[in-house]
């Protein structure tokens, strides 16, 4: 005798509520919080993930860049001078960009629901934002810690602003920067420690050394 299964027997109405379950799950944001010292290799790690995976790169730093030079910005100026100064923007501003960024990316593609986001959550403030804006949006899987010291990051960031263009990578601006890392960036690394959610990485060596280890955690986490 064939016995059928209870759920082959049901309607729409039954099914709907599972099937909007099922793509809510589906296409809820898997994100990867990406931190580290100013230089300390964030954006080249995240361009070799983007092409060994399939991930999003969505750094702060350059989305507010972005609005930064947009015309018509009510934030240009204020950006600017934060940017300068080392200091971290007010979370309303960043959050808006990644949250926009984060839907239009999945409103081109839905199967790009896995982030990178790269230089946040940089302090408190971007912590709070993030928790009241995103809360049950997005799922943080885990951080990625490139861990260096303060001097390496300073020369690799000196060394970039021979060709960066960036209003920051000289000595005044990466003062300010290193303390804003210490102070502000620091414990935010600090509490998703506690969480067990921090994998650190030994950013001082090469890039493909860095990767490997890189390649190891998501393959671990995948
Ligand atoms: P971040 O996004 O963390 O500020 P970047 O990825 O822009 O850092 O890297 C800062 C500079 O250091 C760039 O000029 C980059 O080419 C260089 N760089 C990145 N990773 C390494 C590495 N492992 N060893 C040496 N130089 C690196
Ligand atoms: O990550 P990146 O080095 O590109 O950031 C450059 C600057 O952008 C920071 O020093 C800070 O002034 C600003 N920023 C911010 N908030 C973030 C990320 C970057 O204010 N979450
Ligand atoms: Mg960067």
């Amino acid at each position: 005798m064939l016995v059928r299964e209870p759920r082959a027997q049901e309607g729409l109405s039954e099914k709907l509520p599972r099937v909007v379950h099922r793509l809510s799950v589906i296409m809820k944001p898997q994100v990867v919080f990406v931190l580290g010292g100013p230089g300390a290799g964030k954006g080249t790690q995240c361009a070799k993930i983007v092409e060994n995976y399939s991930y999003t790169h969505l750094s702060a730093g350059d989305l507010l860049r972005e609005e930064r030079s947009r015309t018509g910005s009510e934030f240009g100026q204020l950006i600017d001078t934060y940017i300068k100064e080392g200091k971290i923007v007010p979370v309303e501003i960043t959050i808006n960009l990644l949250k926009k960024a984060m839907e239009e990316t999945m409103k081109v593609d839905e199967k790009k629901f896995r982030f990178l986001i790269d230089g946040f959550p940089r302090n408190q403030d971007n912590l709070q934002g993030w928790n009241t804006v995103m809360d049950g949006k997005a799922d943080v899987k885990f951080v990625l810690f490139f861990d260096c010291s303060n001097e390496v990051c300073i020369d690799r960031c000196l060394e970039r602003g021979k060709s960066s263009g960036r209003t920051d990578d000289n000595r005044a601006s990466l003062e300010k920067r290193i303390q804003t890392y210490l102070q502000s960036t620091r414990p935010i690394i600090e509490q998703y420690e506690k969480q067990g959610k921090v994998h650190k990485i030994d950013a001082s060596r090469s890039v493909d050394e860095v990767f490997a280890d890189v390649k190891n955690i998501l393959e671990k986490e995948s």
